[in-house]
């Protein structure tokens, strides 16, 4: 069978189980047994493919087909220029947090100090700490995560990614009071959980497949940023800031748990659909 005639028997396949975007699903599993670029393996429809390489594909695409997240069939996401592992014990890094780095790092730009000290919360993966420790050559970072297994992939995503000396991963819930030392940070960062309970089960059924741990944000999906905005000032300097990815409808409520945490200069801004996302605050000096 050529690669035509295989990704056309995989968008019928997709389109019969509503896997979304059947043709660019089914492209980007040949370009993985490809070991090409999308593009690259779409130009090749006429080849014939190889019986091995047509089983492998064949394996792939009965998986995405069992609406399993692409980047868990194919193993990796890019993710700020980077490559990251995922496995399904961690949340696949989303391009709306690309644009929680980027703000990050103009944060950061602006800063006297030449190495920043980062903490994120909740690492998963370890995208964010990694991509900020790429981002800011002399900064220290230090990342916390609860799940033993996320921790243990965003310590081998730093080691893929040349990051392991510059970044250092804790297992511990710091959501916690007590959990940490007390205002050396130049920077607290997270993507928590903030999706409310009540919502978790209208997800299409790929999110169903991540972790719950990083998902649910409790009644209101506030849980973890209330926590969070809460223990922040215990960690930050004065004048450190604080920057959290959101959900679309929590700006206003962010801005006020900013306040009530005595921050200062609360502000969201918006990801590239236009919705509210980041919200970031400065610790008053
Ligand atoms: C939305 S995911 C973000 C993962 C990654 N930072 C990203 O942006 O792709 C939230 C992460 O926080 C972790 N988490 C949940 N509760 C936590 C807690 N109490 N302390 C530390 N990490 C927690 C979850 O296991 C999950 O990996």
């Amino acid at each position: 069978m050529t690669v035509a005639a295989w990704l056309e028997k995989a968008v019928a396949h997709f389109s019969a189980r509503s896997v979304p975007e059947p043709e660019a699903n089914a492209e980007f599993l040949m370009a993985h047994v490809l070991k090409s670029g999308r593009a690259e393996a779409r130009a090749q429809g006429s080849r014939a493919l190889p019986e091995k390489q047509g089983s492998h594909f064949w394996h792939l695409v009965q998986e995405r087909g069992r609406r399993i997240p692409l980047a868990y069939v194919l193993g990796s996401q890019p993710f700020c220029g980077l490559d990251i592992e995922v496995t399904p014990q961690t949340l696949i890094p989303r391009p709306e947090t690309e644009e929680l780095v980027e703000r990050c790092l103009a944060l950061m730009k602006n800063q006297p100090r030449q190495d920043p000290h980062v903490l994120e919360i909740g690492t998963g993966t370890g995208c964010v700490a990694i991509a900020l420790a790429a981002g800011l050559p002399d900064a220290i970072v230090y990342a916390t995560e609860i799940s033993r297994e996320a921790m243990r992939l965003a310590e081998k995503n730093a080691m893929r990614n040349h990051m392991a000396r510059r970044i250092r991963f804790i297992q511990e819930d710091l959501f916690k009071a007590g959990a940490a030392p007390k205002r050396w940070a130049d920077l607290v960062v997270s993507n928590p959980p903030y999706i409310p309970t009540a919502r978790i089960g209208k997800l299409a059924p790929e999110v169903l497949r991540e972790p719950r741990l990083a998902l649910d944000g409790g009644k209101d999906g506030l849980d973890a940023v209330r926590a969070i905005t809460a223990s922040a000032p215990r960690f930050l300097k004065p004048g450190g800031f604080l920057a959290l990815e959101i959900g679309s409808d929590q700006g206003a409520a962010v801005l006020k748990l900013f306040s009530q945490s005595g921050f200062a200069e609360g502000a969201v801004s918006k990801d590239l659909q236009g919705l509210d996302r980041i919200a970031t605050a400065k610790m008053i000096e």
